[in-house]
């Protein structure tokens, strides 16, 4: 069984992949619904929200869909929307918005470039109309992890304008201070740092950033963050989920309490990545972003001297590891390792074993 260095979909460990095999069910069924409201608790228990404030709504689709969701429902319709890019899935939530016709500006940086705070705080002086920022938490093109407390403390002077938060490879592994940093909605999926199977994203999102929705008309059907609410509030759901994968989700978050939370997924991947960044170092092979500016989800390195990143991944699948390519015009220069999933440290131990060998010829 191949090894996925990627950054999801991960290795799966036993008890989920198992998982997928429960009974047949009806997504109308009682025992559906328990298992949908079961999730949705156990989402918000990650980072301890109370529900009477917080909403977890899930979603069959990937990570796209929640971010579409969150995006599309949640901008109301005299207001404007500010889009930090840095990499790609920044620049993709400013394509949702183009679609969408959602009012809105962006920052742009180059990829893996550090967010410009003055810049920022300009931008939100001059177009007073902005009430939300929407930004990604981990850009997975770099493996920068974007320092969210810094933008939440300039939106803060700035009439609380609120967060809207791609935590798509972020949830489940990294920080998330959702009151402190005045979120009002952050996207993710099964798929990454929960070790669940693609196909089951979500949305979790403060109450009142719905309610304060009511006078804007819906933009999507099927991606309505506040019908989705609604129905799943009631013990509901608008439409036919994916069941298996929520099985497998709700396996993979018990796996994750039984951990004992983010806090210990995020020392552990933190320990594969150091393990890394050593070998690698060793190696000369060089991490594109120091440690503290990169997530402990995903490291980048430029490739070593004299390799394609195919040969590279060519070489390195023939042993059963999948590394992934720097996405546009990094794919030349440099690959992407992730530690997600259930990979213990004597995997990476072999990896760097083959990497070694492969250097050599
Ligand atoms: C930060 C981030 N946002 C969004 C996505 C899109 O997720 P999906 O491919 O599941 O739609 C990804 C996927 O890697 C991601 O890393």
């Amino acid at each position: 069984m191949n090894i996925l260095l990627n950054p999801g979909p991960v290795v799966l460990s036993k008890r989920v992949r198992e998982a997928l095999l429960k009974p047949d069910l009806c997504h109308r069924e009682l025992e559906f619904i328990e298992l949908q409201n079961k999730i949705r608790n156990n989402l918000l228990n990650i980072y301890k929200l109370p529900a009477e404030k917080w909403a977890a709504v899930v979603f069959t689709g990937s990570g796209t869909s929640a971010m579409e969701s969150m995006i599309t429902s949640l901008v109301p319709i005299h207001t404007k929307l500010l889009i930090i890019e840095n990499g790609v899935y920044g620049e993709r939530l400013t394509k949702i918005a183009k679609i969408h016709d959602i009012d809105h500006v962006v920052l742009h940086h180059e990829w893996g470039e550090e967010i410009n705070l003055t810049n920022l705080n300009n931008e939100l002086q001059y177009h007073k109309e902005i009430s939300h920022i929407a930004v990604v938490h981990h850009e997975t093109t770099t493996g920068c992890l974007n320092n969210i407390e810094k933008i939440a403390n300039i939106c803060k002077k700035h009439k609380n304008i609120s967060l809207l938060v791609d935590a798509v490879s972020s949830f489940g592994a990294e920080e998330l201070k959702f009151e402190k940093w005045n979120i009002a909605a952050c996207a993710s999926t099964a798929n990454k740092c929960l070790h669940g199977v693609p196909g089951v994203s979500f949305v979790i999102t403060n109450r009142n950033a719905i309610s304060s929705m009511a006078a804007t008309s819906a933009r999507t059907l099927y991606l309505n963050l506040i019908d989705y609410l609604d129905a799943q509030d009631n013990n509901k759901t608008p439409f036919t989920q994916s069941i298996q994968t929520f099985y497998a989700l709700d396996e993979a978050l018990e796996e994750l309490i039984e951990l004992g939370g983010w806090e210990n997924r995020q020392k552990k991947y933190r320990s594969l990545m150091d393990l890394v960044r050593r070998e690698f170092e060793n190696l000369k092979i060089n991490p594109c972003l120091n440690r503290d500016k990169s997530s402990c989800v995903l490291n980048s390195f430029y490739l070593p001297e004299g390799i394609s990143y195919q040969k590279l991944h060519d070489e390195l699948k023939k042993e059963g590891f999948i590394i992934y390519a720097g996405q546009g015009g990094l794919k030349k220069s440099f690959f992407r390792i992730s530690c997600m999933g259930d990979i213990l440290e004597d995997d990476i131990k072999r990896f760097i074993l083959v990497i070694k060998k492969i250097l050599k010829n």
